[in-house]
C-alpha cells in the first residue's frame, strides 16, 4: 500500500518537471541477482532479466517515454563470456524479446550492434520484428545487441566512406563535407534524438562503451539494485533526478 502511494506521489511530482523523450538502459546485474536469489544457474537471471524489460517498456509507456534504448548484449560480452550463456541470451532475445515487439503494438523495433556477431536465428527473428512494426508510431524501442559504441563510430565512418565512393565521390570531397551530422546519418539507427538520460543498474558507474557518440550530453543515473530487482519506483525516481537537474540546469 506505501508502494501505490509512494508510486502516485512521484507520478504527481513529475507532471511538473521536464522529462526526457528518451530513456537509455543499462540492465546489469542479472548474474549476481540470479546468485543472490539462491540460483546456481545464472540463465535464471537472464530469464528474470529478459521478462523485467518487457515491465520496464510498460513503466516508460505509462511515464509517457516514446522512446527506449536497451542494452542487451555488448559486442564483448557476445565474444568473452561463454558459449551456453551468450546461446541462451540470443534464445531470450529471439522468444521474449522479439516476441514482445510481436505482440506489443506500440513499439518500432530498430537493433543497434554488429549483426553478424548474432547467431542467423537470432538476426532473422529481430529483422523480421523490425519488419513487422516499421509503420507503428508510438514508440522507438532500440535494442543494442553485439553493440560497442566506438565500433559503432567506425561503422558509421566505413558505410559513409563507401556511400561516397559508390556516388564516386573523391576523399578531398569528403573531407571537405565532414560532419556530425554526416557521421550521425551513419550511426546504426540514424534519426532518434539522444538519450537525454541514462539509466544503468548494479552499482557499477561506468558508460562501459555505451552510446559513446549519442549519450555526450546525457543525465546519467547509476542505481545500486541489479537489473531484476528494479521496480516502477526507480524508474520514477530516475526521472525525478533527471527533471529536477535539468530545471537548475536550464533556470
Ligand atoms: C547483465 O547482467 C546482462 C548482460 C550483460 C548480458 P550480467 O550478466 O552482466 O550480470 P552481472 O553483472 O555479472 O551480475
Ligand atoms: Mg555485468
Amino acid at each position: 500500500m506505501l508502494y501505490g502511494l509512494y508510486t502516485r506521489r512521484l507520478r504527481r511530482e513529475l507532471r511538473r518537471l521536464p522529462k526526457p523523450r528518451h530513456v537509455a538502459i543499462v540492465m546489469d546485474g542479472n548474474r549476481r541477482w540470479a546468485r543472490g536469489a539462491g540460483y546456481d544457474d545464472v540463465r535464471v537471471g537472464h530469464r528474470f532479466g529478459a521478462k523485467h524489460l518487457e515491465q520496464f517498456l510498460q513503466w516508460s509507456a505509462d511515464a509517457g517515454i516514446t522512446c527506449v534504448t536497451a542494452w542487451v548484449a555488448s559486442a564483448d560480452n557476445m565474444r568473452k563470456r561463454d558459449s551456453a550463456e551468450v546461446d541462451y541470451l540470443m534464445e531470450l532475445t529471439e522468444s521474449v524479446l522479439a516476441e514482445h515487439v510481436r505482440r506489443d503494438h506500440r513499439w518500432r523495433l530498430h537493433v543497434a550492434g554488429q549483426l553478424d556477431l548474432l547467431p542467423d536465428s537470432t538476426a532473422r527473428a529481430l529483422k523480421e520484428a523490425v519488419e513487422l512494426s516499421r509503420d507503428r508510431d508510438a514508440g522507438d524501442l532500440t535494442l543494442a545487441i553485439g553493440y560497442s559504441g566506438r565500433l559503432e563510430v567506425v561503422d558509421a565512418v566505413r558505410a559513409m566512406l563507401e556511400d561516397a565512393a559508390a556516388d564516386g565521390r573523391s576523399l578531398e570531397a569528403v573531407a571537405d563535407t565532414l560532419s556530425e551530422e554526416e557521421i550521425g546519418r551513419h550511426l546504426y539507427v540514424p534519426g532518434l534524438p539522444d538519450p537525454e538520460l541514462v539509466i544503468r543498474t548494479s552499482g557499477e558507474l561506468r558508460m562501459s562503451d555505451f552510446l559513446l557518440w549519442q549519450a555526450t550530453g546525457s543525465e546519467i543515473e547509476f542505481c545500486d539494485l541489479y537489473w531484476p530487482a528494479f521496480r516502477e519506483v526507480d524508474l520514477l525516481r530516475a526521472l525525478r533526478t533527471y527533471g529536477r537537474r535539468r530545471l537548475q540546469r536550464f533556470s
